[in-house]
């Protein structure tokens, strides 16, 4: 079969199509005929061997989406021609970018019908992380306000998503006025610019004067005194990216803030959750923005691109 594969770690100039093995399932794996797969910043990350090493040479990707080919010999939920989707693969065993690829059924689900390979593929690891980040961790209610910092990256954008299908309001943030305005279209009541010298007042603002019960925060030590200035008292602020501040002098007993750090390797099992992207796709209450798609021997133009880019496989 063709995979795309690093030798090196490097920029996207050391991505190449090379023909290999397909590989057999174990026992709990399924076999998936990959028909796209997405590139996260994560994969960009362990590609420029900024994520520690890996074997090499390795087949990067570390969600996609596809038919079932085979089953091992214990998986019952899962049979040939089922779609799928797959999120949270094992990047020292092989991953998406390739024509088929043997998946541990802990890392996929099914795909509602009508929902195309390449949201498919895009919504797993940053749907994963939304969801976990509001509903696990933060426990949103309807009513609740909730500011999304990055709303227009791959997580944020299902984050927004998430929390407006939840009823909360949301506030959140992009660097451009065409992603402000699709975040509006998205369920934000407020999109607002992250460049803004006055981003806590226009967020007070927007709450009435009332601030944030919740936060999802991508840049910890950019924002934290910000978040801190339009947080409410008892409020909480979830952390995806960056070290947890110095805390002496800043506000937290005064408010009574938790911070609360997520990393997404702590939950392997992902099909929890991808079994709640399924609904919320079947719902039309979220999907993914793809931003572009390249064909399976395009590597050169995997660029670090956001997370809603995809790469379409067996289907070109
Ligand atoms: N902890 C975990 O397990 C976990 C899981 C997934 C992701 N992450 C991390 O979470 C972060 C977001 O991931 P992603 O996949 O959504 O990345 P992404 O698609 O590249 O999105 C990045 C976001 O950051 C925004 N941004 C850029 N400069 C900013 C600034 N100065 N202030 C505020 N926002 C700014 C971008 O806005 P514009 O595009 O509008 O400029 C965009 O919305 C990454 O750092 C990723 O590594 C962590």
């Amino acid at each position: 079969m063709r995979a795309v594969r690093y030798h090196d770690h490097g920029s996207a100039d050391v991505l190449q199509v090379d023909e290999v093995d397909r590989p057999t399932p174990e026992r709990d794996e399924v076999l998936v005929e990959i028909r796209a797969a997405s590139v996260n910043r994560v994969d960009v990350m362990f590609r420029a061997g900024q994520y520690g090493d890996l074997p090499l040479p390795t087949i990067p990707g570390g969600d996609g989406a596809g038919l079932v080919a085979e089953v091992g010999a214990d998986v019952e939920e899962f049979e040939p021609g089922d779609s799928v989707f797959i999120s949270g693969m094992d990047r020292a065993t092989g991953g998406t970018f390739a024509e088929y690829a043997a998946v541990p059924v802990a890392k996929i689900a099914h795909l509602p019908d009508d929902v195309a390979w390449t949201v498919g593929a895009a919504i797993g690891n940053v749907g994963a992380t939304a969801w976990t980040a509001l509903e696990e961790l933060a426990g949103i209610q309807a009513g609740d306000r909730v500011l999304i910092h990055g709303g227009s990256g791959g997580v944020g954008h299902i984050a927004v998503q998430i929390a407006a299908h939840s009823g909360a309001e949301v506030i959140a943030t992009a660097g451009t006025e065409a992603a402000r305005s699709q975040l509006r279209d998205l369920g934000a009541t407020a999109a607002l610019d992250y460049n803004s010298d006055s981003l806590a007042e226009e967020i007070l603002a927007a709450t009435d004067g009332a601030g944030v019960e919740t936060i999802l925060d991508h840049r910890l030590e950019e924002y934290l005194d910000l978040d801190l200035e339009v947080v409410t008292e008892g409020g909480q602020i979830i952390s995806t990216m960056g070290h947890i501040p110095e805390t002496n002098g800043r506000p937290f007993y005064n408010k009574e803030v938790t911070i609360q750090p997520l990393k997404m390797d702590n939950w392997p099992d992902r099909r929890p959750v991808l079994d709640r992207l399924a609904r919320l796709l079947e719902q039309d209450a979220v999907t993914a923005v793809v931003a572009e798609t390249y064909a399976f021997e395009n590597t050169d133009a995997l660029t670090r691109r956001s997370s809603l880019a995809a790469l379409s496989g067996n289907s070109s």
